[in-house]
């Protein structure tokens, strides 16, 4: 590609402590085109980005910007630059409206005073440009996941970038909000922009990408055009062969429910009633917003419900009482792993032993040794990769923190285990891990609820897909019945407005 190049990461050379992160890497970013990074969860592309980004500054090597060496020691440096940058993990202050987020940093000002005027009108630039019509003013708190997203990339859009970097933007976008970005970034395209594309679903990669820059273990292993062979990048990423995308090994489900929902409701969840035997997973579809989120809260104690019961093995739960579920053996996936599922500053293991730290504990006292242990076996199992198992869970890359969300349960030894888009931001091999673990839950008779906005996932992981819309269980499909439009046409059955599910 030569030295047309726009931005170029040259040998660059990163290590957190004793660790090298990244060995002398070397990726180019060219006008016009979508540079792809692809790698297994922890090979170290958040961590090549972020030096882009000002967050990080390489050990050795060179950043070049139109062939010159230049210096980025911090985000406004980048930026000054022409970097825009969308991290993996949200960035927002969820206090601060959309259009104060937006423009934070460059608030537009009239003799020294915040033009409010200016600010939103930026903020609803930057909105239109996503075909995203949310009040600027709303806080970005009260947002879902998806939407603070869309948030995020909005501001980075705003910033008229040279180079734009978009790491793993769609992992919680539905279909058509992904189909509305791409054609944003084919308008960038056209307009000369450069940009860098981070994601696990190699689909997009043959949609969106040009080229891609494959690494390994923080190393650089090859760049091949984007139409590649999807089996060959799996192999170039990995490194070995993956064994069946899918391995869901059937039970025979037990005869009485081992969970049990009836007439729940609460805002908006309208008189949900279902049930899970022991052996079973029930796949929960529906649209963005259609309350699957909601429902996997409340059963889980994380949200009150004004009426209607929840009970394990015939047990009813106090609502809104997690410790109460989890005692039950109620074990819990959230959405978002970062505010609700982990406690960043704490380690790897005790993360992963928070749920069984009173069942274990000995004479009151933490078993430490024992957590210690459990937390490497399925830190191991999972393939989660980590400077030690004390390390803080927040140096752990993104899909590993997922992975450890996960492992907590597992070890915990849940019974009814409630996953909110289980695999996001999780890599090809590593779901295959989670998958089979699934497996031995539902094989030593528990059971799994799963919200999935994957259809493959819904399709190849369960036994029922139960199928909600605007708050209600909108009906039921044998999984080798769910198809995409059976699917569909109970997913909009109380819906008037057009919205394609997510199948990425
Ligand atoms: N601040 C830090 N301190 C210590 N280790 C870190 C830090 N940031 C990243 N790492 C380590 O660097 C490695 C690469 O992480 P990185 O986030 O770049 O991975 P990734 O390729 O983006 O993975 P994912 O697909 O899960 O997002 C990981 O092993 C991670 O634990
Ligand atoms: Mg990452």
């Amino acid at each position: 590609m030569g030295n047309d190049a726009l931005l170029v990461l040259d040998k660059v050379c990163k290590s957190f402590g004793p660790v090298q992160v990244i060995d002398e890497v070397t990726v180019e970013v060219h006008a016009g085109k979508v540079s792809v990074l692809l790698g297994e969860n922890g090979a170290g592309k958040s961590t090549l980005i972020k030096m882009i980004a000002g967050v990080h500054e390489p050990d050795a090597g060179r950043i070049l910007m139109d062939g010159k060496a230049v210096k980025i020691p911090n985000t406004k440096a980048s930026e000054a630059l022409g970097i825009a940058t969308i991290h993996q993990e949200l960035n927002l202050v969820p206090s601060m409206t959309i259009a104060e987020n937006i423009t934070l940093g460059r608030v537009p000002r009239k003799f020294g005073i915040i033009n409010r005027r200016a600010m939103r009108q930026i903020a609803r630039d930057a909105m239109d440009k996503l075909g995203l019509k949310l009040d600027v003013d709303t806080p970005v708190g009260e947002l879902g996941l998806a939407q603070q997203q869309l948030v995020e990339i909005a501001k980075a859009l705003s910033l008229d970038a040279r180079v734009l970097i978009l790491d793993e933007p769609t992992a919680a976008l539905t279909k058509s909000e992904i189909a509305h970005l791409f054609s944003v970034v084919n308008t960038l395209k056209a307009q000369g922009v450069g940009m860098v594309f981070i994601s696990h679903h190699l689909d997009e990669i043959a949609e969106i990408g040009d080229f891609v820059n494959v690494l390994r273990d923080g190393k650089f292993i090859a760049t091949v055009p984007a139409d590649t062979e999807e089996n060959e990048l799996v192999r170039l990423m990995v490194g070995r062969d993956i064994d069946a995308q899918f391995p869901r090994v059937a039970t025979e489900p037990g005869e009485q429910p081992l969970l049990s929902v009836k007439n729940l409701s609460d805002g908006m969840l309208k008189d949900i009633s279902l049930e899970v035997r022991p052996g079973e997973v029930v796949a929960l579809a529906g649209l963005m917003g259609a309350g699957r989120t909601e429902l996997i809260r409340a059963i889980a104690g994380a949200d009150k419900y004004s009426s209607g019961s929840v009970a394990v093995n015939g047990k009813k739960l106090a609502s809104f009482d997690v410790a109460a579920a989890t005692r039950a053996g109620i074990g819990h996936v959230p959405e978002d792993r970062k505010t609700q599922g982990l406690v960043l500053d704490a380690s790897v293991a005790e993360n992963i032993g928070y749920a069984t730290m009173a069942s274990t504990a000995k004479s009151g006292l933490v078993d430490r040794k024992g957590q210690k242990a459990r937390a490497q076996q399925v830190a191991e199992r999972l393939r989660i990769r980590m400077g030690s198992i004390d390390a803080p869970i927040r140096s752990l890359s993104g899909g590993n923190q997922q992975k450890a969300v996960f492992g907590r349960w597992f070890t915990a030894g849940a019974k009814v285990l409630l996953l909110d888009e289980p695999t996001r931001g999780v890599d090809v091999g590593a779901k295959v891990e989670i998958y089979e673990l699934i497996n031995e839950i539902t094989a030593s008779g528990g059971c799994v609820l799963m919200a999935s906005s994957e259809l493959p996932e819904v399709l190849g992981m369960s036994d029922r897909v139960l199928v909600m819309s605007q708050g209600r269980i909108a009906g039921e499909l044998a999984t080798e019945e769910a198809t995409q439009d059976a699917i569909m046409s109970l997913a909009v059955s109380n819906v008037h407005r057009e919205e394609e599910m997510g199948t990425k």
